[in-house]
């Protein structure tokens, strides 16, 4: 079957070695994830997802302070692939940080009461959603990218940095840049117990 967002889906994958070199400008990438995130459904259209764009000298700052975040927590001894990590990360051309703008659920909650609890959830989908469509996107522009969660720990120090609003809620941070290693062979589970699919004669019954 060759569909176009399968396509996507197949060539997006894990890098986690980056290089600075992006094949499109800085304002390029920037109005691509900008486009990623505003096209991404969310519960009610509450459009709750936040992001902070971060290329070159920012996004090194920002590993740099992921870095002593961890440095603080971790026990030196075990400190060094650590820190090799936040290298290969700030060795990329930039990184998204996926916020979360809690005053829109509160809002939501207040409005509507009977969905209060399944607000937190939602936009939690809404994120991962909007995660998902600018990491499809940057796949699509030739662009490797990973997936890191080094919330809440760095939240305070990265708000600090970037001015970040305190109503919105650090839920992901995506390292991007050239991609500088291939992406290892993924093995699937077996379909069998993993999908169910009924058609008309279970309908009919
Ligand atoms: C919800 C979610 C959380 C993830 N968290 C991390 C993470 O914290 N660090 C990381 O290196 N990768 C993380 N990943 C990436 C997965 O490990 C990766 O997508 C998976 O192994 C499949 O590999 P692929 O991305 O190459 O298809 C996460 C992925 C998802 C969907």
């Amino acid at each position: 079957m060759t569909n176009a967002t399968l396509t996507t889906l197949k060539n997006r994958r894990t890098h986690y070695a980056l290089g600075k070199a992006l094949p499109q400008s800085e304002a390029a990438v920037e109005a691509l994830i900008k486009e990623a995130v505003r096209l991404s459904p969310s519960s009610f259209n509450s459009q709750s997802s936040r992001a902070v764009i971060l290329f070159g000298a920012a996004s090194e700052r920002f590993w740099g302070i992921v870095t002593e975040a961890l440095r603080a927590i971790v026990p030196a001894e075990a400190f060094a692939p650590t820190e090799a990590k936040m290298q290969a990360f700030a060795a990329g051309a930039g990184t998204v940080l996926f916020y979360e703008d809690q005053a829109t659920i509160k809002t939501l909650q207040e409005k509507f009461a009977l969905y209060a609890d399944a607000f937190p959830g939602f936009s939690e989908h809404s994120s991962g959603m909007a995660q998902i469509s600018v990491w499809n996107a940057l796949a699509d522009a030739g662009i490797g990218a990973s997936l890191q969660h080094y919330n809440p720990v760095i939240d305070e120090a990265v708000a600090r940095a970037f001015d970040v609003p305190a109503e919105w809620k650090l839920r992901a941070q995506m390292p991007f840049g050239a991609i500088a290693s291939t992406a290892g062979e993924k093995a699937f589970i077996a379909d069998e117990g993993r999908f169910l699919t009924y058609g008309n004669a279970i309908a009919a019954e």
